[in-house]
């Protein structure tokens, strides 16, 4: 265990909510912070659905789920997250946003609190460098779905201390997932390696080597993938792979890493996959259907 005891989650989309329900589920006291009182109830919905599973599955004994639930609380402002030993960020992937937000807490929490973020591929060491504590600041990279997704990457920047890796590293731990260490290198370790399969699986559908299903399958079947890439992209978000994708290209100045024109007009047309309903898949139907794209 560690000395942590509250965690505040900034955020709870798609990762914020997975982080606050696997915090709840280990018995932190968690506090989850967003801009409006819908995120939290779709939020609070979709984590109530998980628990649901695992108890069913027999892997969450339904007094746990109870309890679970009862440690798990939402605000709209910054300042209740004052007393928590851990902050956990997963909002929106732009630095000002972020970086908004790191700036409001570093002056109400306490000098001991860590700050963790959940970024895909802002560089860490832009987000510790507005806080006076960025010894104290790490990258804490959950994967999606975070209840389901064994794998943390703990990442470590130029001035995070040895001492707030091993708490972070410990933390992760803690929530029953497996830390691995990484640079503060935009991508880390995953994405470094995936984001540019998944733009080359786009660019394979705008030269229409095969179609959608058939790219996806080729990489299940060809390669054992659970899933295929495309599939994995309405997964992820198109928006969120978008951003990732730029941010890379203007780290390594790289063709690999510049996103596709197919995935910017997909993002501009609101086809951001699972979240909006529509992404290479139609999930209005069931089962879903592929999407015309006009190609
Ligand atoms: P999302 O769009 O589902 O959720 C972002 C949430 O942040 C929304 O609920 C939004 O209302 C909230 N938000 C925006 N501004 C805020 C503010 N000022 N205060 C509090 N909340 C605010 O995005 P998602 O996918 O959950 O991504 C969040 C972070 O996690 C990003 O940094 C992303 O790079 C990272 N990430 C995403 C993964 C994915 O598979 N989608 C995987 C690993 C990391």
């Amino acid at each position: 265990m560690t000395d942590i005891k509250r965690v505040g989650v900034l955020g709870c989309g798609l990762m914020g909510s997975g982080i606050a329900q696997v915090a709840a589920t280990a018995g932190y006291e968690t506090i989850v912070r967003d801009v409006a009182p819908e995120i939290w109830s779709r939020a609070r919905a979709n984590i109530e659905k998980s628990l649901a599973k695992f108890v069913e599955k027999g892997k969450l004994a339904a007094p746990d789920r109870d309890a679970s639930l009862k440690r798990l609380s939402f605000t709209t402002a910054t300042a209740d997250l004052r007393g928590c030993d851990i902050i956990l960020e997963a909002v929106t992937e732009d630095v000002d946003v972020k970086n908004a937000l790191w700036k409001e807490l570093d002056a109400v929490c306490g000098p001991a609190t860590l700050f963790a973020s959940n970024t895909s591929s802002l560089t860490i060491a832009a987000m510790a460098a507005v806080t006076t504590r960025a010894d104290r600041f790490v990258g804490l990279h959950f994967f999606n779905p975070v209840p389901l997704m064994q794998l943390v990457e703990v990442v470590r920047t130029v001035t995070t201390s040895e001492a707030t890796f091993a708490r972070a590293f410990a933390f992760a731990r803690s929530l029953g997932k497996e830390p691995v260490a990484a640079k503060d290198t935009s991508g880390f370790l995953v994405n470094l390696l995936l984001i540019p399969y998944l733009l080359d699986a786009i660019r394979a559908v705008e030269r229409r080597v095969g179609t959608v299903p058939d790219i996806d399958k080729a990489m299940q079947l060809g390669c054992g993938h659970p899933m295929g890439p495309l599939t994995l992209l309405d997964f992820v978000g198109l928006d969120t792979t978008h951003k990732i994708a730029e941010i890379m290209f203007d780290e390594y100045r790289e063709a690999k890493y510049a996103p596709p024109p197919l995935l910017r007009r997909m993002v501009l047309a609101g086809m951001t996959g699972r979240k909006s309903g529509k992404g290479f898949y139609d999930y209005a139907l069931n089962p879903p259907a592929v999407s015309d794209l006009g190609i």
